[in-house]
C-alpha cells in the first residue's frame, strides 16, 4: 500500500518505518526541514533502539521516503496517518492545532478516496473535527470526494517502540466505515499474524481507550507512590509491600514501582487532557485529579530529602545526577523528574554534575545555555565522573549501567558517601554496611 505518515517524531517515524518494513511504500512528512534533511542522511531525530539501521536500509531500498511536501506525497497515497504532537494547552486540554492544520492540508489536496487515520492521541470527538476540516476544504473546491476518518491510537513505549509496534498487545481500530475497516485490517495483518490482535470499535471508543489506558497506568504509579510515602512514616519498606501485592494476579507486578514521579510526553499530558475532557462535560474527575496532584508532589520528593540532609542552602555543594531522560531507553526529557529536581537544586545554590547514556544532547535543549555557561550544570563524559568529590549522588533514571555500580570505588571518589535513590535500585542493607547514607523512596 502507499502510505503517508505526517509528523516524523517518536510515533510517526516508528509507524512509517514499521509499515515500510512490511513492504509498503511509505513517505514520512515533517514540517521541520532539518529533520527531513538529516533523515535522508541517516541521522535520526530521536534515540530509539534498533530504529536507525531499519530507517537507513529502508530508505536505501526505496521503501521509505522523507519529504516536507504533503501535496507531493498525496499524489500516490491512499492512507494518511496523522502523527503530529498534541501538547497540552494552557488549560490542560490537548492542543489540536497541528492535527487540524494537517486535516486542512489534506482537504486542500485530496483527489481520490482516502483514509485519514488519527494516530496522535486526541480527545473524544476529534475524528468529527478532522472530518469537518477536510469536508470544508473539499466544499470550497466544489469537490465531492469520499473519504473516511479512522481512530487508531498508538500504544508504543519509547525505548521499546519498534518491538511494541511490530508485536503489539492490541491494535485498536475505531471507525464507522466497513470499507475503511477492511483496508485497515489488511494493512495491519502482518502485525497480527499469530493471533487476531485487532479490536474494532467506534471512533469515540477508540479515542477514549487511549486516554483511559495512560490514565490507568499513571494511577498505578501515583497509587504506589502514595503508599511509599506512607511506608516512610509508618516504618515499612515499600519494596516488600510492592512484592506482597504484586504477587496477587488481580493486581500484578507491572507499573507499581515507586519512584520520583512519572514524566514523558504522554502520561502527564494525557491525564491532564482527560481531566479537562471530564470537566468540560460537567464531571469532576476526583481520582484523576488526585493522580495528577500526587505526581506533581512526587517530583519534588528527592529535593525534599536532599534539603532534609543538607539544609536549604546548597551553596558550594556538588550534586551528581545519574539519569536525565524521563525513563531508560529514550533521550526524551519532556516532563522528566530530573528537570524539576535540577532546577530546584540549582535555585538553592547547588552545582549539578550530570550524566545520562543518551539524553545529554537533549539536556542542552531543555536547560538554558546560561546554566551551562555559568557552570551550574556540567555534563560529564562518564557516569563516575559526576561522583568525583560529590557531596551526594542522586539516581533519577534507572538506566542499566547504573544498576550495579562499584560502590567501593564510589565511596573513595565521593566527598561524602550519600546516595539518594529515586528508583529504589539499590539494596539499603548493602549500602548501610558500606557506610553510605542511603535514602530511597518509601523505605
Ligand atoms: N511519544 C510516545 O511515546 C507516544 C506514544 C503513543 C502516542 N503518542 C502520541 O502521538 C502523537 C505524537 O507524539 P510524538 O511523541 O511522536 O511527537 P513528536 O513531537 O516527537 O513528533 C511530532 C512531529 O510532528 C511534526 N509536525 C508538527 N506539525 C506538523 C505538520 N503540520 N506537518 C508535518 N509535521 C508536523 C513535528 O515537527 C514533529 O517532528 C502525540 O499525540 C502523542 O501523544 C506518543
Amino acid at each position: 500500500m502507499n502510505i503517508t505518515v505526517i509528523g516524523t517524531g517518536y510515533v510517526g517515524l516508528v509507524t512509517g518505518t514499521c509499515f515500510a518494513q512490511m513492504g509498503n511504500s511509505v513517505t514520512c512528512i515533517d514540517i521541520n526541514q532539518k529533520k527531513i534533511d538529516n533523515l535522508k542522511k541517516g541521522i535520526l531525530p530521536i534515540y530509539e533502539p534498533g530504529l536507525d539501521s531499519m530507517v537507513v536500509n529502508l530508505f536505501k531500498d526505496g521503501f521509505l521516503k522523507f519529504s516536507t511536501s504533503l501535496p507531493d506525497a498525496m499524489k500516490k497515497s491512499e492512507i494518511y496517518f496523522i502523527a503530529v504532537g498534541t501538547p497540552p494547552g494552557e488549560d490542560g486540554s490537548a492542543d489540536l492545532q497541528y492535527v487540524l492544520s494537517v486535516a486542512e492540508e489534506i482537504g486542500t489536496n485530496l483527489d481520490k478516496y482516502s483514509i485519514i487515520v488519527n494516530k496522535s492521541t486526541v480527545p473524544v470527538g476529534t475524528a468529527d473535527k478532522v472530518k469537518k476540516a477536510v469536508q470544508e476544504k473539499l466544499e470550497k473546491r466544489n469537490l465531492d470526494i469520499d473519504f473516511d476518518v479512522v481512530s487508531n491510537p498508538e500504544f508504543l513505549k519509547e525505548g521499546e517502540a519498534v518491538n511494541d509496534f511490530m508485536k503489539p498487545d492490541r491494535i485498536i481500530i475505531g471507525t464507522d466505515s466497513k470499507k475503511a475497516l477492511k483496508i485497515m485490517e489488511k494493512l495491519y495483518s502482518p502485525f497480527s499474524r499469530s493471533k487476531d490482535k485487532i479490536i474494532e470499535m467506534g471512533l469515540r471508543d477508540a479515542e477514549l481507550t487511549k486516554y483511559t489506558a495512560n490514565s490507568m497506568l499513571a494511577t498505578k504509579i501515583s497509587f504506589i507512590n502514595e503508599i511509599a510515602n506512607l511506608c516512610e512514616i509508618l516504618g515499612a519498606d515499600v519494596e516488600n509491600v510492592r512484592k506482597g501485592i504484586g504477587s496477587d494476579q488481580r493486581i500484578g507486578n507491572h507499573f507499581i514501582y515507586p519512584g520520583c514521579g512519572y514524566g514523558g510526553s504522554c502520561f502527564p499530558k494525557d491525564v491532564k487532557a482527560l481531566i479537562k475532557m471530564a470537566k468540560i462535560n460537567g464531571v469532576r474527575p476526583l481520582l484523576l485529579e488526585a493522580v495528577e496532584e500526587r505526581n506533581s508532589i512526587q517530583k519534588h520528593i528527592l529535593a525534599k530529602k536532599i534539603f532534609k540532609t543538607f539544609g536549604e542552602n546548597l551553596n558550594d555543594l556538588k550534586i551528581g545526577i545519574w539519569g536525565l531522560s524521563f525513563k531508560p531507553g529514550t533521550d526524551d526529557m519532556r516532563e522528566a523528574s530530573s528537570v524539576v529536581l535540577i532546577n530546584e537544586l540549582i535555585s538553592k545554590g547547588a552545582k549539578i554534575h550530570a550524566y545520562d547514556p543518551v539524553a545529554m544532547d537533549e539536556a542542552k535543549n531543555i536547560f538554558s545555555k546560561k546554566l551551562f555557561d555559568e557552570g551550574k550544570i556540567i555534563l560529564a563524559s562518564h557516569q563516575y565522573e559526576v561522583c568525583e568529590q560529590a557531596d551526594a549522588l542522586v539516581l533519577v533514571t534507572e538506566w542499566k549501567p547504573f544498576r550495579q555500580p562499584d560502590f567501593h570505588a564510589l565511596k573513595k571518589m565521593m566527598k561524602k558517601p550519600v546516595i539518594f535513590d529515586g528508583r529504589n535500585l539499590y539494596d539499603p542493607y548493602e549500602l548501610k554496611e558500606l557506610e553510605f547514607d542511603y535514602q530511597g523512596i518509601g523505605r
